[in-house]
Order: C-alpha cells, then sequence, then structure tokens
C-alpha cells in the first residue's frame, strides 16, 4: 500500500499551503482608482526579480508540494518575457494547474498563445460595461478593449473564465446586475470583491464606499434567483448558481465573511518578498536569499518551509482607519 508522503508546507494553525500567487511585475496599463494612485511610482528594475528568479521560485515551491499557481500583477502580461515565463512554469512537472488574473488589456492579441502556454482558467477584471465609468474607474482604461479580450479568451477556447468585479458605492453598484447578465449571455462566471484598504489612494474614501457582499446578493436576489452552489476553487469566493444559467456568481468578503481559516496560499511579490497574508505584513525576503546564494535551491527550500511558521491567523481590516498595510494591491497582485 502506498501513503502519500506528509506535506512540507504546513502553518501552525494546521493549514496545508498548496497555492502561490505569484506578481510577476508591479507596473499596470491601468490605474484602477481602488488599486493605485494616479501618480504611481513603480518599482525600479533592479529590485524586481528577475524572470528566472521568478522562475527558480515557483520550481522550489512546486517541489515543496504546491500544485497551483496563479499569475498576477499590477498587469501581468505588460511585462516582457512574460510569455517565456509562462511556458517555463506550464511545464512544470507536478503543478496541476497554472492560472492567471489580468486586466484584460492585452488578451486580444496574447490569448491564443497564453492558451498554448498551458494556462487553464484566467480571470478578468470587469468593474462595469459602461465606458465612461470604465475610464473614470480605470484611469485610462478602453472598455472595448477588454470586451474584444475577453471574446478572444473565449476563442481561444479557455474553459470557466472569471470575471472580477470590485463594487464601490455610488460608483459602479448600479452595474451589478448588467454585469451579471453579461456574464449569463456569455456563459462565464462572476466574483464580487469588497474594496481591501490596501495602501494609499488618493482618490476616494474607502468607508464611504463600502458595498458589502450582502448588499450585493440583495441587489441581484431582486432579479435573479441565486442557488448555493458547493463549488470551491480553493479561493475564498462563496458561489450562488444562477437559475436557468451555468454561471455562478461569487462573493470574496474580507469584510463581512471572514474566510481565513481555509487559507491554502502564500503569495510572492514582485520584488521577491513571501508574504504569508494578504492582510498583514508578515513577510519573509526570497530575493536576498536567492541572491545571497546563487545555485543553491536548499536553501532557497528551507526559508520556504520556514516561512510557514509565521502565516498569520487572518487578516485584520479596517475601512474607518488608515490603511495600515501600504503596499499597494498591484505589488501583491491580490
Ligand atoms: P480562484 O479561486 O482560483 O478562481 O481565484 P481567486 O478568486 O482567489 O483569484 P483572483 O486573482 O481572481 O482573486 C480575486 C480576489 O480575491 C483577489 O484580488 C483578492 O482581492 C481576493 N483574495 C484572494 N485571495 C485572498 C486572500 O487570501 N485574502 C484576501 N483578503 N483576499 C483574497
Ligand atoms: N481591494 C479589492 N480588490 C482589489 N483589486 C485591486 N485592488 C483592490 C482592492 N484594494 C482587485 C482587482 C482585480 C483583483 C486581482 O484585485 O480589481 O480584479
Ligand atoms: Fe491594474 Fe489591476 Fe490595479 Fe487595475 S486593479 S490598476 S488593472 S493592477
Amino acid at each position: 500500500m502506498t501513503t502519500n508522503p506528509p506535506p512540507l508546507l504546513i502553518d501552525r494553525f494546521g493549514r496545508i499551503v498548496n497555492y502561490l500567487r505569484v506578481s510577476i511585475t508591479d507596473r499596470c496599463d491601468f490605474r484602477c482608482i481602488y488599486c493605485m494612485s494616479e501618480d504611481m511610482t513603480f518599482l525600479p528594475r533592479g529590485q524586481i526579480l528577475t524572470l528566472e528568479e521568478i522562475e527558480t521560485v515557483c520550481r522550489a515551491f512546486v517541489g515543496l508540494g504546491v500544485d497551483k499557481i496563479r499569475i498576477t500583477g499590477g498587469e501581468p502580461m505588460v511585462r516582457k518575457g512574460a510569455m517565456d515565463l509562462l511556458r517555463k512554469i506550464g511545464r512544470m512537472e507536478g503543478l496541476r494547474e497554472l492560472v492567471l488574473t489580468t486586466n484584460g488589456s492585452q488578451l486580444e492579441t496574447m490569448a491564443g498563445e497564453m492558451k498554448a502556454c498551458g494556462i487553464k482558467r484566467i480571470n478578468i477584471s470587469l468593474d462595469t460595461l459602461d465606458a465612461t465609468l470604465f475610464k473614470q474607474m480605470t484611469r485610462v482604461g478602453d472598455l472595448n478593449t477588454v470586451l474584444r479580450g475577453i471574446d478572444a479568451a473565449m476563442a481561444a477556447g479557455f474553459q470557466r473564465i472569471k470575471l472580477n468585479a470590485v463594487i464601490l458605492k455610488n460608483r459602479n453598484h448600479q452595474e451589478i446586475g448588467n454585469l451579471v447578465e453579461f456574464a449569463v449571455a456569455k456563459r462565464i462566471d462572476i466574483s464580487f470583491i469588497e474594496e481591501m484598504p490596501l495602501g494609499v489612494v488618493d482618490s476616494h474614501d474607502r468607508a464611504e464606499e463600502y458595498y458589502s457582499s450582502d448588499q450585493i446578493r440583495a441587489d441581484l436576489e431582486r432579479r435573479f434567483t441565486l442557488l448555493p452552489d458547493t463549488a470551491n476553487t480553493g479561493g475564498p469566493s462563496r458561489y450562488f448558481r444562477v437559475a436557468g444559467s451555468d454561471t455562478k456568481v461569487g462573493f470574496i468578503s474580507p469584510h463581512s465573511h471572514n474566510f481565513c481559516g481555509d487559507c491554502n496560499r502564500v503569495r510572492l511579490t514582485a520584488e521577491g518578498r513571501l508574504l504569508l497574508c494578504l492582510g498583514n505584513e508578515h513577510s519573509v525576503d526570497l530575493k536576498r536569499v536567492l541572491r545571497g546564494n546563487p545555485n543553491d535551491v536548499g536553501k532557497l527550500k528551507t526559508a520556504i518551509v520556514e516561512a510557514m511558521r509565521i502565516k498569520p491567523e487572518k487578516h485584520e481590516f479596517d475601512l474607518t482607519e488608515k490603511p495600515v498595510i501600504f503596499r499597494h494591491m498591484s505589488a501583491t497582485g491580490g
């Protein structure tokens, strides 16, 4: 009889870490109001991990039992050489799922090649279907480019595409129903995300614009029937199915429904910090380990295993206080 080896990445609370989220750049071609300031300063080149270093870290994680990697940003597809990196990660033995989160700006030209790299699923950010509002919320983005990108991703054969919508009161809360209708028509899924206070942004008051998942659900239930769904992708979404359709609606509710007890993930920031929780600063500087011990994967793996000891139990977000987390979502990848 064969028994599975014990998990290598396990924290003080018995949670097994099998999911790594990797921000491959903090840069983005959009400037979403809840994510960054308009005049955002990005990290200098030498401060972020090289593509080879990112590959080495991913390989080490897969060797330690991680079987799902999500590539994020910033916007991952604006990093030069991203496609080569994706191809290499996509081939790693032991990796069950390579997935990616994107703003959709590059999908029109890149979706086919991304599919060929072995990416299984993609999540695409879309907060509104109103072109003027889209421009306001992203400050520079073009809605039609993203819509064409979504079509290109579908044509490339991506299954179970998921839209991500961050909902802010009096900005885009009136778009909730239209977004679900769009998802139903395209036969794709959608998640609604409560805004998290990450980094100082200059454009709005987060407490005033808070719109809870429960409010979103109540709005939707006036127009659709939502049936509870047991599906779980290992992510923090709670899912419902829209009756009479294939579409699942997820709610990511860091404020109103804590999901930390099931947390299975850690994050690699663009700078090479291994971040143990999105809502806390506990981290280990893997860039220092990598650059201090070139060609010594053993040291890297030891640092990763030991990092599990400082994974915090849960996030604490408070929208009424100034953010206590100073990094922006773009450096962390959500
Ligand atoms: P799948 O479940 O694989 O589809 O992915 P996901 O929904 O976790 O991934 P995606 O990149 O689409 O993430 C959506 C958003 O969920 C992220 O941007 C974060 O805002 C939020 N999120 C994901 N994981 C966590 C987490 O561990 N803690 C908190 N607070 N938020 C998270
Ligand atoms: N709070 C919640 N979600 C955010 N995102 C970016 N910044 C924030 C924030 N402060 C979302 C993006 C994208 C996902 C990766 O994270 O809209 O869909
Ligand atoms: Fe870019 Fe995503 Fe941040 Fe928008 S939320 S600015 S698309 S990284």
